[in-house]
């Protein structure tokens, strides 16, 4: 099962991309929370395919059932389950693809691996329709740490060779992502952003993208040393999310190019409390949190199924083929992804919070 393994909280996904639906168990949520259902939904709405901005036109209600964990408003303690009934789905686009694996994505090596018998239809238990209840229970998680006083909040800060670098201050200059809007920071860049993806929907190719996301309310002191370093543990949030290559923290692998004497982040005082006048360690050194917000990207590769024509191998006869793959796909994952690292860093952030 996969699964996201905190300290205190787990949970565990399952469901296909067109079986009866997707959903997650979640342990270890403390008891006694309420759950703001609509603004659940207006958060996975930021997630859902077919809004018709450069996203897929698959189509989905993204319902939230709650079948275990909750009474009368309020989490019980026990885990709580959540489902969400696929609506729309078309599995005659998937047809032969479970001869022809589609390049860089999960059909070939989910097909050694289960000896084919997995679901091929639209990827299957590997679909990012997976991420709807990872949304579902970060978006609950997202709840639970704005009442301790923690703000998760992410945004697109690059696609393809376009990149919008605004510098932020507190979680108020997110607050047009929160409310749905294009998830970037200065607004010049939507435009830039769009034509990029728009560029490679028409020439039927995908591209990658980079969603940058910001903890802020973290105390100092969360955390620990080498292998119980915050690193660890949201970089294993972060690769349960479909397509992420790569991650990095604060300066990440640009430090790697600089000197110690621009690198480092001078200590300062401000309103009587120790604090960094630069964040190039984003927020945590020696794997424990240090107050200031907690910065971190996550490389998201560019949509592996694209209309353009690619070679593969057909697995029934063991001679290359040509491959032109139908359906609806996103020209930039990337941009969907922004509220799915929003939801696993929750996740994470709340685990490390309780
Ligand atoms: C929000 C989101 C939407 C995605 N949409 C698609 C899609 O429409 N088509 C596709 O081929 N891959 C899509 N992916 C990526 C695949 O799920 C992913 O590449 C695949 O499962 C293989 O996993 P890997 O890239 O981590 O190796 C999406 C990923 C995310 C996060």
């Amino acid at each position: 099962m996969s699964v996201f393994k905190g300290t205190k909280l787990t949970a565990a996904l399952f469901g296909e991309s067109h079986g009866e639906g997707v959903g997650i168990a979640v342990d270890g949520l403390p008891a006694g929370e309420t759950v703001d259902f609509e603004e659940l939904k207006a958060f996975a709405a930021r997630r859902a395919p077919g809004r018709g901005d450069g996203v897929t036109k698959r189509k989905e209600a993204d319902e939230t059932e709650v079948l275990s964990g909750m009474l009368e408003g309020r989490t019980t303690g026990a885990p709580l389950a959540l489902f969400i009934r696929n609506t729309d789905t078309r599995s005659a686009d998937y047809a032969g693809l479970s001869r022809l694996p589609r390049p860089s994505h999960a059909d070939y090596a989910a097909h050694i691996k289960y000896g084919g018998n997995n679901d091929i239809r639209g990827g299957g238990h590997f679909s990012a329709r997976l991420t709807a209840p990872l949304c579902a229970a970060g978006g609950i998680a997202l709840q639970i740490l704005a009442r301790r006083g923690v703000s998760v909040c992410a945004r697109l800060l690059s696609v393809g060779s376009v990149s919008d670098f605004a510098p932020f201050e507190s979680p108020g200059d997110f607050a047009h992502i929160k409310a749905g809007g294009f998830p970037v920071l200065s607004r010049g860049a939507e435009d830039a952003f769009r034509a990029e993806i728009e560029s490679a929907r028409t020439e039927a190719d995908s591209v990658g993208g980079i969603v940058e996301c910001v903890v802020f309310g973290l105390p100092a002191g969360l955390g620990g040393p080498l292998f119980g370093g915050i690193e660890g543990k949201l970089s294993h949030a972060l690769y349960g999310i479909p397509a992420v290559k790569g991650v990095e923290f604060g300066g990440g692998f640009a430090l790697a190019a600089m000197r110690g004497s621009d690198a480092n982040d001078a200590f300062t005082v401000k309103e009587g409390e120790a604090v960094t006048a630069t964040n190039r360690s984003g927020g945590i050194q020696g794997g424990i949190t240090n107050g200031m917000p907690v910065v971190f990207r996550a490389a998201f590769k560019p949509t592996p199924s694209i209309g353009k024509k690619q070679r593969t191998v057909d697995l029934q006869s063991g001679e290359e083929h040509d491959l032109v793959i139908k359906g609806r796909h996103d020209p930039c994952v990337a941009l969907r992804a922004v509220p799915v690292v929003e939801a696993v860093s929750a996740l994470a952030a709340l685990d490390l919070v309780l």
